[in-house]
């Protein structure tokens, strides 16, 4: 039989602290070469539990002038993943017997054309699993093209649920690579949403090829909300990447440029007044964006005029976010944004208010081995 050939990802870095008041962003580094069916451990990995249950947030991707290269997870949203050993399905494949939630009669139970599907088959191969089968269950939290990184969530948590089955072998580099491979089938190759929706918090993504990560930590004690307003609205995110202008002038890339930086020192900083200021800053993506969501204009003055430091559009939309710093506040200006997206754009929208997700996929319940035998 052919060995698999071992080919080790190259190792995480860490970067030294930059003298901002509490931050110590952390780079992952990984070859995106990594070829698909190359395995990362040289002996197949046996399952360590007879099934999972993984859970992934929704992120916020762009944040403005980050456009596929920030992007950050929030709490209390996501999708969900279960998955047991199976073995009336095909060893070394993946079946999905189960899609429960919001529209999912949108989503294919082929796992080749499934965001879950895509991401666990590409963990499998990563581990070289030849000898058993898995079925995968997907409970829809996310609303499907709202800007909220819902096919992310569910690469997430199927990445996440394949690699705990059989031991967690895998680091983030691989599975942020492994969900890749799923948002390129699906809505575009970014890492914005799958990034912070694997490992939490705000991730800037410096470089694709190789990928290279740097977790940038928002200072626990200080104060960040979220709010979403999701207008009844679909925005795919292949058609919204299409209205984007093929190159950009000096003047809008040196401006975006320096908002992006701003924001990068206000997540380090804990200055939620700058994240918001630079949040809303960008020239490039959300112009061109915002007159194909009915509203996103007067939703956006609305967020502002009710005191929320910025306001874009969240991902490709039509999601509208807002950021402050007071819970109590956050919901008025949701209640404002809600009018808004009503008065301007004639679409219903509904609001929350979310705070950030710092843990990012993560197991919240497995199956020992032994119970099924
Ligand atoms: N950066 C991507 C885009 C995110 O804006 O197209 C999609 O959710």
């Amino acid at each position: 039989m052919a060995m698999i050939s071992y080919q080790p990802p190259l190792k995480s870095l860490t970067i030294p602290p930059v003298s901002l008041s509490n931050p110590k962003p952390v780079l992952f580094r990984c070859s995106l070469s990594l070829p698909s069916r190359a395995a990362v451990t040289s002996v197949e990995p046996q399952p360590v539990f007879s099934s999972v249950k993984a859970f992934a947030p929704a992120t916020v991707a762009n944040l403005g002038p980050g456009f596929d290269f920030l992007g950050c997870a929030v709490d209390g949203l996501g999708d969900y993943v279960s998955l047991s050993v199976d073995s009336n399905v095909h060893p070394g494949e993946v079946a999905i017997s189960d899609i429960t939630g919001n529209n999912t009669n949108k989503l294919s139970k082929n796992p080749l054309y499934n965001c879950a599907g895509i991401a666990a088959i590409e963990v499998m191969k990563m581990l070289g699993i030849r000898s058993v089968g898995l079925s995968l269950s997907l409970e829809k939290g996310l609303p499907l093209g709202s800007g909220l990184g819902s096919s992310a969530a569910s690469a997430a948590a199927a990445a996440i649920a394949v690699n705990g089955l059989f031991g967690g072998k895998l680091g983030v580099e691989e599975l942020v690579l492994a969900g890749l491979k799923s948002e390129e089938k699906v809505s575009g190759y970014h890492a914005d949403n799958v990034a912070p929706a694997i490992m939490g918090g705000f991730i800037l993504i410096r470089n694709y090829e190789p990928l290279e990560l740097i977790r940038l930590k928002f200072p626990v004690d200080k104060e960040l909300f979220f709010v979403l307003v999701s207008p009844e609205f679909e925005a795919p995110t292949k058609k919204m990447r299409a209205a984007l202008p093929a190159e950009v002038g000096m003047p809008h890339h040196v401006w975006n440029s320096s908002q992006a930086g701003a924001l990068v020192a206000a997540v380090l900083q804990g200055d939620t007044m700058g994240l918001g200021k630079a949040l809303s800053s960008d020239k490039i993506v959300e112009p061109r964006r915002s007159p194909l969501i009915p509203g996103m204009d007067g939703v956006k003055k609305a967020a502002i005029a009710a005191g929320a430091f910025g306001c874009t559009i969240s991902g490709a939309g039509p999601t509208a976010v807002a950021v402050i710093d007071n819970e109590e506040q956050g919901k008025e200006i949701g209640e404002r944004m809600v009018m808004a997206f009503l008065k301007e754009g004639n679409l219903k929208a509904a609001a929350s208010v979310k705070r950030l997700d710092r843990v990012g996929a993560r197991l919240i319940g497995s199956t020992p081995l032994d119970r099924v035998l």
